[in-house]
């Protein structure tokens, strides 16, 4: 199986930050967004992965790539340990880069993995939100895509007020995490909500899916929304949504992105007991 993430988003919500710095490649406390993505893709056995990058993401495939010149000043100086860490990065997998040429939507940066799909069945990371989980959460997915033959978008349960940021399902239970993809839509009106299940950035398809976001006509602020696909899909074949089991991030905005970092550096031992020592001394003065 392939993986495909899209990052070609214009990162609006983190301006302006995200000026000349894409949003997958903020850090999250020692290494960029983007990295944690890859590394769950790996983590499930996929090492064919497909970034969709646009204007001003070329840090991105810098990032990737072996770096000669700050390897050989590390040899140099025989910091070995950091060395490592950077081979490690350059040989994490096999990644392709395509261009998304004008950043019209989810749906259509999914459609730029056409041609590199090609007949596989294929994963879908979104290159701004995190999740940390025992077992990767797209692999998660991918054991229920391989039971049911069928297509899996991953959800959690968010509060009703939040309904409006997320693409909403409408899902019939049939089994202890997994429904039946009655519907879907994108960022209802929290009157409207079929439900509380929404979205979240990780799916596994199969590659009639591409038809479909082909036929799909502009929607909600005029993109090619990835939510109408599927839900035209659901139409003809059905799909499922899983609720994962596992902690998910969004990086997509500023105040999220300060609490992700807070979270994840408190799960790390080298920066816990400072940390907490100085949030103590920031609150009680
Ligand atoms: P978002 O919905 O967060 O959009 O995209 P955005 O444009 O990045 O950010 P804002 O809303 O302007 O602040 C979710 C994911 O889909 C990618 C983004 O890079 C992000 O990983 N995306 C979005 C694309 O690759 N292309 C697009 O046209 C839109």
């Amino acid at each position: 199986m392939k993986a495909v993430i899209p990052a070609a988003g214009l990162g609006t919500r983190f301006l302006p930050a995200t000026k000349s710095t894409p949003k997958e490649m903020l850090p999250v406390v020692d290494k960029p967004a983007i990295q944690y993505v890859v590394e769950e893709a790996v983590e499930a056995g996929i090492d064919d992965i497909l970034i969709i990058t646009g204007r001003g993401k070329q840090s991105i495939e810098d990032y990737f790539d072996m770096s000669y010149e700050l390897e050989s000043v590390l040899h140099q100086r025989n910091d070995y340990d950091t060395l490592e860490q950077l081979e490690r990065i350059s040989d994490l997998a096999d990644i392709h880069y395509i261009r998304q040429k004008s950043p019209l939507g989810l749906g259509h940066a999914v459609l730029c993995a056409k041609k590199h799909v090609d007949d596989d069945d294929f994963a879908v990371l979104l290159g701004d939100d995190i999740i940390i989980s025992e077992t990767p959460c797209i692999g998660q997915l991918v054991d229920q895509f391989r039971a049911r033959e069928a297509p899996v978008v991953a959800v959690g349960e968010v509060p009703r007020e939040a309904v409006v940021r997320y693409g909403i399902v409408d899902g019939e239970p049939v089994g202890e995490r997994l429904y039946r993809v009655r519907g879907m839509v994108e960022k209802p009106p929290v009157e409207e909500a079929p439900s509380t299940l929404a979205v979240m950035g990780r799916y596994v398809f199969t590659p009639e899916i591409f038809g479909f976001i082909e036929e799909v006509e502009p929607g909600r602020g005029g993109e090619i929304q990835l939510t109408d696909a599927i839900s035209a899909y659901n139409r003809h074949h059905q799909v499922y949504a899983y609720r994962f089991d596992g902690r998910r991030f969004d990086l997509g905005n500023k105040l999220d992105w300060i609490k992700t970092n807070i979270e994840l550096a408190l799960t790390r031992d080298e920066y816990r007991e400072q940390l907490l020592e100085f949030m103590r001394g920031k609150t009680s003065s």
